[in-house]
């Protein structure tokens, strides 16, 4: 578990030249131990680069980012210390698997941490259990599998650090439904048994409402919107504003309740739809 606390954070890419472009600024969040975290925001609203500052790996131009307390960019030493408390999963991160074996691919980084090779097995079977890769294609190249287990060998490869902060950036891009519910699941899982933070960049809204308990919105480098799905789902016409749209089931509910009809609790997908409107049946309310 760890605090990630964003203060002031700014961040221009090629500055100076006539490429310069202030992709983030004015940025104060706090993340507390163990929040699971929606990112979402149109394309090149800057979550990409946001979530890049968060283990190190961009710098800020201006402001500081603190993981528990500590600036992480102070010197050699704090940066190195975040890298291992701070897994970073990538857009598309099958494109870097490089190692001969899913084995020694799930491996690099626990081997990294100077681990032996008992502790380093015991990690990379946990974290290949909750990325949901099967143990029997240990021995495989990872060149050979499909897009989707190679996605779940990049994030097993990241969780074998046991990262308090798992960070990942659109991870179901590119799998079908099945694929991305399970790996939802397996994220979830994550959190529930290690009490990680987890901070997730999406573009679907139906993922990122069954998911995440805080939704940060995205537009034009700043926060436009913070707080629980059920907030942020509250204004539609702000949220079409910033080029997003509420939930399809959500949208429904909503219509559903202008007309008369009493739906109880938060309806962000279709089974919750289906659950909502089968209980104001069974209480006689339609
Ligand atoms: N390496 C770079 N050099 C210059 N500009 C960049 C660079 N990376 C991103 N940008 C610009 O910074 C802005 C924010 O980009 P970023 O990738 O953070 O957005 P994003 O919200 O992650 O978008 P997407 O949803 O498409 O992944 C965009 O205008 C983008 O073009
Ligand atoms: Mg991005």
């Amino acid at each position: 578990m760890a605090e990630i606390r964003v203060e002031d954070l700014r961040h221009v890419y090629s500055a100076g030249t006539p490429f310069e472009k202030i992709a983030i600024e004015n940025i104060n969040i706090v993340i507390p131990h163990g929040q699971l975290v929606g990112i979402i925001g149109r394309t090149g609203s800057g979550k990409s680069t946001f979530i890049q500052h968060l283990n190190g790996l961009l710098k800020p131009t201006e402001g500081r980012v603190l993981c528990d307390g500590q600036d992480i960019n102070a010197d050699k030493h704090s940066r190195k210390a975040v890298k291992a408390k701070v897994g970073l999963v990538f857009q598309y991160p099958e494109y870097q698997l490089f190692e001969e074996t899913v084995y020694k691919d799930i491996a690099f980084g626990p081997k990294n941490m100077k681990l032996d090779d008992a502790q380093i097995d015991i990690r990379v079977r946990e974290a290949a259990r909750f990325a949901g890769v099967d143990e029997e294609l240990f021995e495989r190249s990872p060149l050979e599998l499909s897009g989707g287990q190679k996605r779940r060998i990049a994030i097993a490869g990241v969780i074998a650090m046991r990262p308090g902060v798992l960070v990942l950036d659109e991870p179901t891009a590119g799998l079908d439904p099945q694929g991305c519910r399970q790996l939802l699941d397996n994220i979830l899982s994550y959190k529930t048994e290690t009490g990680a933070t987890v901070i997730i960049v999406s573009h679907s809204m139906e993922d990122t409402a069954r998911l995440a308990e805080r939704i940060i919105v995205f537009d034009h480098g700043t926060v436009a919107m913070d707080g629980a799905p059920d907030e942020v789902f509250a204004d539609p016409d702000k949220l079409t504003q910033l080029g997003l749209s509420v939930p399809q089931a959500t949208r429904l509910a909503m219509e559903l309740k202008k007309q008369g009809l009493a739906l109880e609790g938060s309806i962000y997908t279709h089974e919750q739809l289906r659950s909502a409107v089968l209980r104001a049946r069974e209480a006689g309310l339609c």
